[in-house]
């Protein structure tokens, strides 16, 4: 099916569990020949354990990094199994106390029809409160709003009328992230590759400048639109754009550190940024932080951000592909930069047969 077009209304859950399993480690694209096929039983649930359907897939950059691990002999291998995928699901059959056939919920579960889970890992399975949409579950209020809402006001620690920037600002992560500097009144300014993605971030996330680094000389576009320097530098992407971030920094300058998507398909790592010393002069801080350590807090932030939706403040922004057919081409979207705001995948929509 071509991608962003709806499957037939009432199309009947699969008979089978159809599968994207890691057939090799991708080198400096992800392609459809990185997954194999597989069509297999649905699995059923042991005692303690739930059966899910997934629904919507989140595409994460980093799901290319558990796509390889090192074998015995210390040799890169393709991971073993199916990709491994944040994810919003139906509960089809439940063993495990405190969860019920019907219910949606949120978890990481994989790339394929059905998964059979405990619950526990890298991200606990928790119900989807009702009325939050699943497309929202798995994005917004998924790991990538968490990202965004902590990395700008925990570790970004920002004050009305300084100046913002994000890279990967048209993305899932900094396209939250840079409407929440906005919000606490913050100047924000977006670097992204393409013209066409400039303007989408003043139209559709409301930035106050966007860089285009496909065109431009990222250095002196920030230099010409923050001639007193940064204050936030919100990093999503590594490399040459955070060295020329880091020589720009105000005194008493952060860097928030996101992610590093332009090193996760690198053969070889870039040389560290040479501009770190300006830390020091500028007695600035650099600062890493993983969304899921703040699990204990994710219904502050989910409440928060829920209420500048309803005002009209922040703006959930979503690319949708369609159909677990297309997952290798969705996570490939990441790469080649052709996503805007946050990449899901659609595979379902929920059955009203399970509810009781
Ligand atoms: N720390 C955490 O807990 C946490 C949680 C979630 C996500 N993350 C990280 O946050 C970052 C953003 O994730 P996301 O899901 O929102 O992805 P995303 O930003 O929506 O998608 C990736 C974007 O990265 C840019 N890009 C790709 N290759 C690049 C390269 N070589 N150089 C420069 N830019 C490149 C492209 O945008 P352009 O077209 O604009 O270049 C692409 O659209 C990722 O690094 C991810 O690992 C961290």
């Amino acid at each position: 099916m071509p991608e962003n077009q709806e499957p037939p209304a009432n199309s009947a859950p699969p008979a089978v569990n159809r599968r994207w399993m890691i057939a090799s480690v991708p080198g400096e694209l992800v392609s459809q020949d990185n997954f194999r096929w597989v069509e297999s039983p649905i699995p059923s649930p042991s005692s303690g354990q739930v059966l899910v359907r997934n629904l919507w897939l989140s595409l994460d950059p980093t799901q290319v990094l558990a796509m390889a691990e090192s074998s015995p002999t210390g040799e890169v291998v393709p991971a073993s199994g199916v990709l491994r995928a944040q994810a919003v699901a139906q509960v089809v059959d439940s063993r495990r106390e405190g969860f019920r056939a019907g219910q949606i919920v949120h978890g990481f579960f994989g790339w394929e029809d059905y998964t059979v889970t405990d619950g526990s890992g890298f991200l606990p399975m928790t119900p989807v409160p009702s009325g939050v949409a699943p497309n929202l579950a798995a994005g917004t209020f998924g790991l990538t709003g968490m990202a965004a809402y902590f990395g700008v006001l925990d570790v970004g620690k920002p004050q009305a009328g300084e100046t913002f920037l994000v890279s990967g600002a048209a993305g899932g992560v900094g396209s939250i992230a840079g409407q929440i500097a906005k919000i606490h009144g913050l100047r924000v300014i977006g670097v992204t590759g393409g013209k066409e993605k400039c303007e989408w971030l003043l139209r559709e996330a409301r930035f106050d400048a966007a860089i285009d680094h496909r065109s431009e000389d990222v250095g002196s576009r920030i230099s010409a639109l923050c001639p007193d320097g940064i204050d936030i530098f919100f990093d999503n992407v590594g490399g040459g754009i955070l060295d020329e971030a880091l020589a720009r920094l105000r005194p008493n300058g952060r860097v928030v550190l996101c992610g590093g998507t332009s090193r996760y398909l690198a053969n070889d790592l870039p040389p560290g940024p040479k501009n770190y010393l300006n830390l020091v002069m500028v007695n600035g801080r650099m600062e890493g932080l993983l969304a899921r350590d703040y699990a204990g807090r994710f219904p502050e932030a989910r409440a928060t951000m829920a209420e500048w939706i309803r005002s009209g403040q922040l703006r959930s922004l979503e690319d949708v592909v369609v159909g677990l057919e297309n997952a290798p081409s969705a996570l490939a979207r990441l790469f080649s930069g052709a996503n805007r705001g946050k990449q899901l995948l659609k595979i379902a929509d929920p059955s009203e047969a399970l509810v009781a």
